[in-house]
């Protein structure tokens, strides 16, 4: 990986609302970059929206009729006005976002290609009737690797709502290709000279190299950090809680007991489960408490490294640990009921909260972005975090997502969402689950259109 880093000091305000747009020929993966960046701020606690033009402008028109590709040809002047006025409209949206305080973060997922429209959008950025001007970077997607292009064309392009249904694929493939033409005939790159009062990051080929310029703010290098560790490559991650251990039994919190019989057996059938998957660089990564040392050991060889992470241990329940949720109820009422009313941020007395847990595992997401096929044997909690990250849920949703134990959840990363399959195994276990109490939950997991539950 190659990367040339340009930096300026700056004093200006720390927290001020971004914007983040995407530049690039179609099939440069804008979309897919916007889709992910979303889901990681997000899931840090930074409220992103994607402002996506190319729908705006499925609103206004139907692009078929308007002459498919030549639709997006620059001397075709009707074209030209409604898209101005889509990108527009895109801006106006985004910017009631931003001064509203609804959220933090903007991202401008549109080609952006020539210099006029960037200018328009740092314009926009810049307007005196915003409260606080926007902050204004740009990530532009560069690639002349013809595989990646094609793959991108292929996979996600012909599915597009532009086409999906109205043609065939060989059909949408050619039209793709030509409207790229039509793009490349405007297409001014960003420059380092000619741009050099902007903030931007070129990814080239997919992340092989990097140009970064300019960089202003936390917003803009935690992009940068985010940017530089995401890849393409097919792979699985694998989630799975510890078996059974004695204190899930007698439906103790946190601790550090050994694993039941139950949990035993699921040690041997998690063994039988990853024989069969048969993958070769499988890597696993564990907490450093007993109960998942136990369940590893029987998988240890059938990987190329078994790692003891401590950021992957189970939620700190501080005053709590070894405590039934009965007990806890009992001694601390006031503190159960805070709980219930907001399990997100509570945090237990001397320990910790869902919150803290979230900051405490981005290191591991940030590594499962970097790495291919990775099994985590983990806890509860921690991994209701993970699980919420590569599913895109809320964090009202995160700590009542359901994972039971004895059940592998296998994720298949896709280019604008997370494959997610469980494979519950037949073999018993206390269920640990506790639902929020009188409310009902509509993003229980199981039966859900994202989630096959499956024997293995
Ligand atoms: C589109 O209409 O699909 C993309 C709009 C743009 O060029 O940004």
């Amino acid at each position: 990986m190659f990367t040339r880093v340009h930096q300026y000091s700056t004093n200006e305000q720390v927290r001020v609302p971004n914007v983040i747009a995407l530049v690039g020929l179609p099939a440069r993966g804008k979309t897919y970059i916007s889709y992910k960046l979303c889901r990681y701020l997000n899931w840090i606690g930074i409220k992103t929206r994607a402002f996506n033009v190319g729908e705006y402008r499925r609103q206004a028109c139907d692009f078929e009729k308007e002459g498919k590709a030549d639709f997006f040809d620059h001397s075709n002047e009707r074209a030209v006005r409604i898209r101005d006025e889509c990108a527009k409209h895109a801006m106006e949206d985004m910017g009631r976002y931003l001064d509203s305080k609804k959220g933090e973060v903007a991202v401008f997922d549109a080609t952006n290609t020539t210099r006029p429209r960037r200018k328009m959008l740092l314009d926009f950025c810049n307007r005196e009737d915003h409260e606080t001007k926007f902050r204004l970077f740009f990530i532009e997607s560069v690639c002349d690797d013809p595989d990646i292009i094609d793959s991108n064309i292929t996979e996600v392009k012909v599915n597009s709502p532009d086409y999906k249904g109205r043609m065939t694929e060989e059909q949408a493939k050619q039209d793709f290709l030509q409207r790229i033409e039509k793009y490349s005939a405007q297409y001014a790159p960003l420059c380092e000279e000619k741009d050099a009062e902007l903030s931007f990051i070129k990814v080239i080929n997919a992340g092989r190299s990097f140009f970064v310029h300019n960089v202003n703010g936390h917003v803009q290098s935690r992009v940068v950090y985010f940017l530089m560790n995401i890849h393409l490559l097919p792979r699985s991650i694998y989630l799975t809680r510890h078996g059974e251990s004695e204190y899930n039994k007698i439906g103790r919190l946190g601790g550090d007991s050994p694993l039941s019989e139950n949990g035993v057996c699921y040690a041997h059938k998690l063994r039988k489960y990853f024989e069969k998957e048969n993958i070769q660089d499988l890597r696993i990564w564990c907490s450093q408490k007993i109960r998942v040392a136990q369940t590893a050991n029987h998988l240890k060889d059938l990987a190329a490294h078994v790692e003891y992470w401590k950021v992957l241990d189970e939620i700190d329940a501080g005053i709590c640990e070894g405590l039934t949720y009965e007990d806890f109820e009992a001694r601390y009422p006031k503190q159960f009921s805070e709980r219930d009313k907001d399990k997100y941020h509570y945090r237990y007395p001397s320990g910790e909260s869902y919150e803290d847990l979230v900051a405490r595992l981005e290191p591991v997401i940030m590594e499962l972005e970097r790495q291919s096929n990775v099994l985590v044997i983990s806890h509860q909690a921690t991994i209701r975090c993970i699980l919420a990250y590569f599913d895109n849920k809320k964090r009202e949703e995160l700590p009542y997502l359901n994972v039971p134990l004895h059940t592998v959840i296998k994720l298949t990363p896709k280019a604008y969402s997370c494959q997610i399959e469980m494979f519950k195994f037949k073999i018993d276990a206390v269920d640990t689950y506790r639902a929020k109490p009188t409310e009902e939950l509509p993003w229980e997991l199981n039966g859900t259109e994202s989630n096959l539950c499956r024997s293995p």
